[in-house]
């Protein structure tokens, strides 16, 4: 019916959204982590619930609540949350704002590691996390509508721009994390797709999302 088309744009559709930073262990007591507060994210999964959508969030560790009528799946590290994207599949559209950690500790120790007593410091040895983004755009279940996102310190959007050919999304949403730090309540984005460059106003967070999901909405239709 037609107030339903208007009000609840996404209605009959999932959306899978990752949210929140990863913590990748490097013994049972320390991790290795980034500074994303999960805000975004949590306000495009708020967002697409109210237009309707069945709204699948994995979210790194954050401390925010759960919006209504979203199905959260909490998640750790890179790779718990790769397999639990994969298991929420399949999707109408993914939307990965998740700041995954590219690296985690190649072998995480089981016990707490120790000072030696002498000042040596142990060597953290690094390993490459799978890309989640990368790796659903070449899956035989990609989302019809995958977008990606990107935190820059500079170069937004040639950044942008690589990215986008590289990851094999349709959207990248590119931010300037210079200009407004992590975990802060607004974001400039340039939504930066195959046809162009759309540079929106700078807006609270809440208001970045229902733009982003009025798109999504669109492109979906
Ligand atoms: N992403 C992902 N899995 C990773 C790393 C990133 O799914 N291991 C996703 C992010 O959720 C985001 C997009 O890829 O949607 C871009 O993340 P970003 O960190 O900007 O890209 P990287 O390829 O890791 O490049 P950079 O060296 O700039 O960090
Ligand atoms: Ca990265």
């Amino acid at each position: 019916d037609f107030s339903e088309d208007n009000h609840r744009p996404l209605y009959g559709k999932h959306i899978l959204i990752t949210a929140g930073p990863t913590h990748e262990p490097i013994d049972p007591v320390r991790y290795i982590a980034n500074r994303s507060s999960g805000k975004q994210g949590y306000a495009i999964a708020a967002a697409a619930a109210d237009a309707g959508a069945k709204v699948t969030l994995v979210s790194g560790p954050v401390n925010l609540p759960t919006p209504p009528g979203v199905t959260r799946v909490d998640v750790e590290s890179a790779r718990e949350m790769a397999a639990a994207v994969d298991a929420a599949l399949p999707a109408d559209a993914a939307i990965m704002v998740a700041a995954v950690a590219d690296w985690r500790a190649a072998e995480a120790a089981d016990k707490k590691i120790k000072k030696d007593g002498s000042g040596n410091v142990p060597p953290l040895a690094l390993a490459e996390n799978p890309d989640i983004l990368a790796t659903l755009a070449k899956s035989p279940k990609r989302p019809p509508l995958l977008i990606g996102f990107a935190a820059e310190t500079n170069d937004v959007i040639a950044h942008a721009q690589a990215k986008l050919a590289r990851k094999g999304c349709d959207w990248i949403i590119a931010n300037d994390v210079a200009a407004d730090p992590m975990g802060g309540d607004a974001n400039r984005v340039h939504l930066v797709t195959a046809s162009g460059v759309d540079s929106w106003d700078r807006l609270p967070k809440d208001a970045v999302a229902r733009q982003i999901i009025a798109k999504v909405a669109d492109a979906l239709r």
